[in-house]
This record gives C-alpha cells, structure tokens and sequence, in this order.
C-alpha cells in the first residue's frame, strides 16, 4: 500500500480479521458479510464479491495451517490481503474500566458499530488499561451500559443466565459472539445492562475471531470465581466448530 494511500494516510477504510483453521476460513461468509455493513457504515464503495473471493481462494490455496486472514479494504480501493500466523493474543484476565465516547448506538453515527481502519482509540483505550496494571480495556458507553473490549466482545454469567450486549448499543457485530450465541444451551439476554450488572457476575468471557473465547478473570478490583464452567463449555465447542 503506497504512503498516499488513504488508508494510510487517514485510516480511511475497512478490515476483517478472519481465523483460518487448518487452512479454512471460519465463517468466511459472515466476515464479508460484515466487511460490506462497515464498508456501507463509511459510505465507502464495497469491491466486487467475486473479485475478492478470487483473491481470497489464491491467498488460502495451498493452506494448511492454522492462520490468521487479514482483509484491508481502502478508500482509495486499495484491497490488501495477508495470510500470517495467529497472533498469541492479548491478555485479558484482568480488564480496566475505560469509558468509549465513539462508541454510540446504531442509527445516532454513522460508522457505529463498523471495523474502519481507524482503531486508535480502540488501542488507546487499551494502552491506557495497561498503564493502569489491566491487560486490556473495558469498554463502558456515556450512558453506563457495558459494552466490549477494544479488540473482543464480552459476555457473562450472572444468576446462572448468559448475557451480551445488544449490537444496537453500537457495538462490532462478532462473528464469534455469534457463535456462542449459537453453541448456547439457553436463551442469552441481549439487552443493555449497566457496569454494576457485569460486576456482579459468576464469569466474564471475552471472545474473538483468533481468540475464541476465554475467561475474564477480574475487572478492576472485582475478582471473578474460579470455577468457569460456562466458559470452558462454550470455549470447547467453539474449537470444536472451528475445526468441523
Ligand atoms: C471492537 C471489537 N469488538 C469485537 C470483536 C470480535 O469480533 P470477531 O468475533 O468477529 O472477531 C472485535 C474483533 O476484532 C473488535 O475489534
């Protein structure tokens, strides 16, 4: 990608990061799908899908390991494909509380809820956590209501029932999110819940496309039990999906 590219040079554009298992894209239909809703949310023109698949099946031909997809689509139509290792992955056992201003509900912004190339405060958000002695951040709306992490969704277990933030607060639509939604035994509560409400839980999962999804083990002083049986079922039958 040139200098002068506007991705670049403003972070003007859309990405997807997509697990590849065994040299398969996991739910690759669902990250281009929502590859176009940012591509859309920026008023950013999408690049023509069989295009993309064509460079898509030339980047995984000959694919066997386990990987990460990255997709980088600009606004100057620049598409940048790459095929590396899965990153080791961030901690997030231990999560400070970080208020998210750009983070607003759907329909009051325009790129709400979309993956721009413009991630900075998402990273900003998380260095400061790290200067607070956290792994990561969480982040919380103007109105109190938790929303997810600068590079994951949140989910967690309180009265024995699943809850997860609806992505009408704004919030990336996850792809693994989904999945568990999915791998879930009962209903999971998808409605706004305040800080409080996560604080008061039995288990706090995180969970992303490399990933899965993994145990929160506290939340600024909030300690979190030991025990993470919803987890470690949900984590269980995600690797077993993804290698399916
Ligand atoms: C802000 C944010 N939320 C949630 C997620 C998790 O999404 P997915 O499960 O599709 O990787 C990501 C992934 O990068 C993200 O950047």
């Amino acid at each position: 990608m040139a200098v002068t590219d506007e991705g670049f040079a403003r972070g003007d554009g859309a990405f997807e990061t997509i697990g590849v298992w065994q040299g398969r894209a996991f739910r690759l239909d669902d990250h281009l799908a929502r590859l176009v809703v940012s591509l859309r949310a920026a008023g950013l023109e999408e690049p023509d899908a069989g295009q993309l698949r064509t460079e898509i099946d030339r980047v995984l031909d000959g694919a066997s390991e386990d990987a990460a997809l990255r997709i980088y689509v600009t606004a100057s139509g620049t598409r940048v494909l790459t095929l590396g290792p899965q990153p080791s992955g961030r901690g997030v056992a231990h999560l400070a509380v970080h208020p998210a201003p750009w983070i607003r509900p759907l329909g009051t912004y325009g790129p709400a809820g979309a993956k721009t190339m413009s991630y900075l405060p998402n990273m900003a958000a998380t260095r400061a956590a790290q200067r607070r002695g956290a792994d990561d951040a969480l982040l919380v709306a103007l109105e109190g209501w938790v929303l997810e992490g600068p590079t994951f969704a949140i989910l967690w277990v309180a009265d024995g029932r699943l809850y997860a933030p609806p992505v009408s607060l704004g919030i990336v639509d996850s792809v693994t999110r989904r999945t568990l939604l999915e791998l879930s035994d009962d209903e999971v509560i998808q409605e706004p819940r305040p800080l409080d409400h996560l604080l008061d839980a039995q288990e706090v999962l995180a969970c992303s496309a490399i990933r899965g999804v993994v145990a929160v083990r506290r939340v600024g002083d909030q300690a979190f039990d030991a025990a993470t049986p919803v987890c470690d079922r949900l984590a269980a039958a995600l690797q077993q999906r993804r290698r399916a």
